[in-house]
């Protein structure tokens, strides 16, 4: 080392200078994967799928606007499925509670008539509504994974 002239040394210090930076760049990518990795639990995270949202818009509007009217906002019969008194209700619960609650309950009067893969259909629906984002996959109806998703406002 004391053999090498000055410029070699100001060399050698810049390279590990470089890879200090490139592995501190590989540990800080690798971070944000995992954290996009874990937050596949998260319900802002493209959780369902646009043709999902659009299927769920098509059976909403069969089995659950005459209720819920077309725009989810309800009446006076039937609570909104929208905005802030719907999250006043939801948040902090979990998709696969409000997801066993449409699945089992409505439409009140053919609790449980649909599919599972509508149900979940018309959830991703009611999330599209309520300005969640889309992403590439669609939701699914099982329940274990829809109870570790927690219903958190925008
Ligand atoms: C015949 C009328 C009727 C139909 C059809 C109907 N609902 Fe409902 N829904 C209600 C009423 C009334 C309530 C409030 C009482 C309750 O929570 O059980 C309700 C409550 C809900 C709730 C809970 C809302 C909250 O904030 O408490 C959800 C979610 C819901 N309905 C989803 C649906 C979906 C999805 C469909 C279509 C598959 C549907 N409903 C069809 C009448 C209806």
């Amino acid at each position: 080392m004391y053999s090498l002239c000055p410029k070699t040394k100001m060399q050698n210090i810049f390279s590990i200078r470089i890879m200090k930076i490139g592995t501190l760049l590989v540990l800080a990518v690798t971070a944000l994967n995992f954290s996009s990795a874990q937050s596949t639990s998260s319900i802002r995270d493209g959780i369902f799928s646009d043709a999902q949202a659009a299927r769920g818009a098509e059976a909403y509007s069969t089995s659950c606007a005459s209720c819920h009217s077309v725009d989810l906002r309800g009446n006076s019969n039937s609570p909104s499925l929208l905005g802030l008194s719907f999250m006043f209700i939801w948040e902090g619960k979990s998709l696969g509670e409000l997801y066993t609650k449409m699945s089992t309950e409505m439409p009140t009067d053919r609790p449980g008539i649909l599919t599972q893969q509508t149900y979940a259909d018309i959830l991703a629906f009611i999330l599209e509504s309520n300005e969640f984002a889309t992403g590439d996959n669609d939701l699914t109806s099982d329940i274990s994974v829809l109870d570790e998703i927690p219903i958190t406002s925008q």
